[in-house]
């Protein structure tokens, strides 16, 4: 029986920000939701978010995790006393809790199982999860005896010089054993350099305590400023990339490339330097994406390639090329082998395959059919100041160049529409449309001032 509780209470002073600290976004999850899906192995009977610091607001961004229950620390009196405010919420409950502080988002599902396999299998009062650190300044210090038994954890701004030495630091992630940990947090004093109560002082009258070393020290980073942040941003994107390079796809430079967790890439896709995929994006077999490109929340179909270019919330089909300097957004839709070329800009609108819009060009609010050849300079006038309407082109039409179809307008099959034109009717199946003033040439014509007296 393991229920779990998260320390989500604090302001986050050293973040100097007016968002709660653990709604700060790492990668585009906040921390509080990655402290949260580190616990998918551990399937808790309850799982209770401590909150105080703008709690409203972490309330708010948690729907997306019904079972979380919430409970309020008024006063932000230390994590011992964030602790205390559940003793009316588990009372009478039996089994372990298992705690963690809402700032520390790197956890891998594993190593808290082996925190509470450890736990449980010794029969601890209490297991705390510690790490050695290269550079332990700003964490809690932990001691122990030869056999991982802890003696003492002793806060960094309360240690002393030679305890400074000590590089066993607190990770912030414990098992207690309830019954035990209830009798001992209304006992906490806050004799100590924050005057806070302090839930590492607990350890001093429960026995035994054990510690367990984490492996990879990574992962227990706790995010206090914006610089952890940004260092715990690298650590994410190290992992990602490592796993989608593991998977049989190609980073080139990676360092310069960003990849959001959720992503998917298929193996044999190329990622070129300084592209950045991000949200619920998807990337097929055999893709050449960048160099110099972003995509977000996309679904990239086989042996696209993409060059220079920016894609949201938009779907493309195999074989298709898109670039350099494109744009897609707000729900594209382009087909098989087509192609989007320099300086186009799709809004709202789908392709069927093998259409083109090669140069210069706005489609929104479109509809085209297959084989569409869409000349250079190609406009949809979709707005009218007031609303958005629709235009749509049917299959193997080809647009001139500088054509401006004034929407709501259909354009039907094979239409042949002249450079220049501006429609504003709809045009039927197999027809030419031209729409503009027809030329006129008077030969021998001079301006004035170079026209001869004779
Ligand atoms: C804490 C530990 C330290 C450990 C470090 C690991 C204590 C006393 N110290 O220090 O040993 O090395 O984490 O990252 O526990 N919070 C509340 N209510 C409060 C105070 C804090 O909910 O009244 C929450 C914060 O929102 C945060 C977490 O508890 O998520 C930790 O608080 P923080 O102030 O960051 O503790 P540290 O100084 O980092
Ligand atoms: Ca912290």
């Amino acid at each position: 029986m393991v229920a779990v509780a998260i320390l989500a209470a604090g302001k986050g002073t050293r973040m100097k920000s007016n968002l709660p600290k653990v709604l700060h976004p790492l990668g585009g999850r906040s921390l509080l939701a990655r402290v949260l899906e580190s616990l998918t192995s551990i399937q808790p009977e309850r799982c209770l978010a401590i909150v105080g610091y703008g709690a409203e607001y972490v309330r708010a961004a948690m729907t997306d995790y019904p079972n979380l229950e919430f409970v309020e620390q008024i006063q932000q009196l230390g994590t011992g006393h964030a602790v205390q405010q559940l003793l009316p919420y588990l009372q009478g409950y039996e089994g372990d809790v298992l705690i963690l502080n809402g700032d520390v988002p790197l956890l891998r599902p594993e190593t808290l199982q082996l925190l509470l396999d450890t736990h449980q299998k010794q029969g601890n009062a209490a297991t705390i999860l510690t790490a050695q650190l290269p550079n332990p300044k700003g964490y809690g210090r932990v001691f122990c005896d030869g056999n991982n038994i802890v003696t003492q954890i002793v806060e960094d701004r309360d240690c002393n010089t030679a305890q400074k030495q000590n590089r066993r630091i607190n990770a912030g992630v414990y098992c207690f054993r309830w019954p035990d940990l209830s009798k001992v947090l209304p006992t906490l004093q806050s004799n100590n350099d924050q005057q806070e109560y302090y839930l590492t002082d607990a350890v001093n009258f429960l026995q035994p305590v054990m510690a367990v070393d984490v492996e990879d020290y990574q992962e227990i980073s706790g995010i206090n400023d914006r610089l952890q942040l940004a260092d715990a941003y690298g650590v994410l994107q190290q992992r990602i990339k490592e796993r989608w390079m593991r998977a049989g796809v190609t980073l080139i430079d990676p360092d310069t490339i960003t990849v959001d967790d959720q992503v998917v890439i298929e193996p044999d896709a190329i990622i070129e330097p300084q592209t950045h995929l991000r949200g619920a994006t998807r990337i097929g077999t055999g893709c050449r994406i960048g160099p110099g490109t972003m995509i977000e929340n996309s679904v990239i179909g086989p042996n696209v390639t993409v060059l220079y270019s920016v894609i949201s919330d938009s779907v493309v089909q195999a074989e298709t090329r898109v670039g350099p300097y494109a744009h897609l957004r707000g729900h594209v839709e382009v087909g098989e082998r087509c192609r989007i070329g320099n300086f186009v800009e799709l809004k709202n609108t789908t392709l069927g395959d093998r259409t083109k819009v090669a140069h210069l060009t706005y489609l929104g609010d479109a509809t085209l059919g297959t084989q569409v050849n869409v000349g250079a300079g190609t406009i949809t006038a979709n707005y009218d100041g007031y609303q958005k309407h629709r235009t749509v082109i049917g299959d193997r039409t080809k647009t001139g160049s500088n054509s401006v179809l004034v929407a709501p307008i259909t354009i039907g099959a094979n239409v042949t529409i002249a450079a220049g034109s501006v429609l504003t009717q709809d045009v039927g199946d197999d027809s030419l449309a031209i729409a503009r003033a027809p030329q006129s040439v008077k030969p021998g014509w001079r301006p004035k001032h170079l026209r001869e007296t004779t």
